[in-house]
């Protein structure tokens, strides 16, 4: 696994505004949007490029272009919904497929309650998005998932990690997929309810507000 910790004055700046209590929600939206931009352009790095001759108004040239097939972004519903629109903007030739998982806040178990994805995802380069890498439990489900469908190549976006779940993806992500972490930061610690400390909270209550 490669762990990537993208380090600018501009996410350290809107991570502090992020974490704290009082930004409201309107805020926290926008910065989560603006911090996955951030961190796209470093997580797409690696993206395989092919030739595109074109016309300038000057003389003929060849150009690059993403090549295909087209990057597949997954958000982890609920809370990755948030981190969809700034994706998008970076890379909107993307095809979008969601996976719903959620954590049983009394066992910890991670269920998967909705999911609407290609059955073949061979070849494609898959960005899977949620702001939060707490007990890696979810992400490791949902690579195992990707995996199966035939996805080798999987970059995984967070804006928060805790040490726990990045040492828990290193040791059960299956070592034939070719394995990428982008976070803004890596935190302490998980406490005892396995929230991120100092963390943000509940990712999803700051951005859609409490549901149960
Ligand atoms: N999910 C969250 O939304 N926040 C945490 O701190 C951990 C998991």
């Amino acid at each position: 696994m490669e762990l990537h910790v993208v380090s600018h004055p501009l996410v350290e700046h809107k991570l502090t505004v992020l974490r704290d209590k009082n930004t409201p929600s309107n805020t926290f939206r926008e910065l989560i949007s603006e911090i996955v931009m951030l961190e796209a352009y470093e997580a797409t790095r690696d993206l395989l490029l092919e030739d595109k001759p074109i016309e300038t108004p000057v003389a003929p040239m060849v150009g690059k272009q993403i090549a295909p097939p087209r990057p597949m972004i997954v958000p982890i519903l609920r809370a990755g919904l948030g981190m969809l629109d700034g994706m998008m903007k970076l890379l909107p030739t993307a095809e979008v497929g969601f996976l719903g998982m959620k954590r049983d806040e009394r066992t910890l178990d991670i269920i998967t309650y909705a999911n609407r994805l290609p059955d073949d995802l061979t070849g494609r380069h898959v960005f899977l998005v949620d702001p939060m890498l707490a007990t890696g439990g979810t992400l490791v489900a949902a690579i195992h998932y990707l995996a199966e469908r035939g996805a080798r190549e999987i970059t995984c976006i967070d804006v928060l990690a805790a040490p726990e779940g990045l040492k828990r993806l290193e040791q059960e992500v299956n070592p034939d997929v070719n394995f990428k972490v982008v976070v803004a930061a890596v935190d302490d610690h998980l406490n005892e309810q396995a929230y991120i400390v100092p963390g943000l909270g509940d990712a999803g209550d700051r951005l859609y507000g409490v549901v149960d």
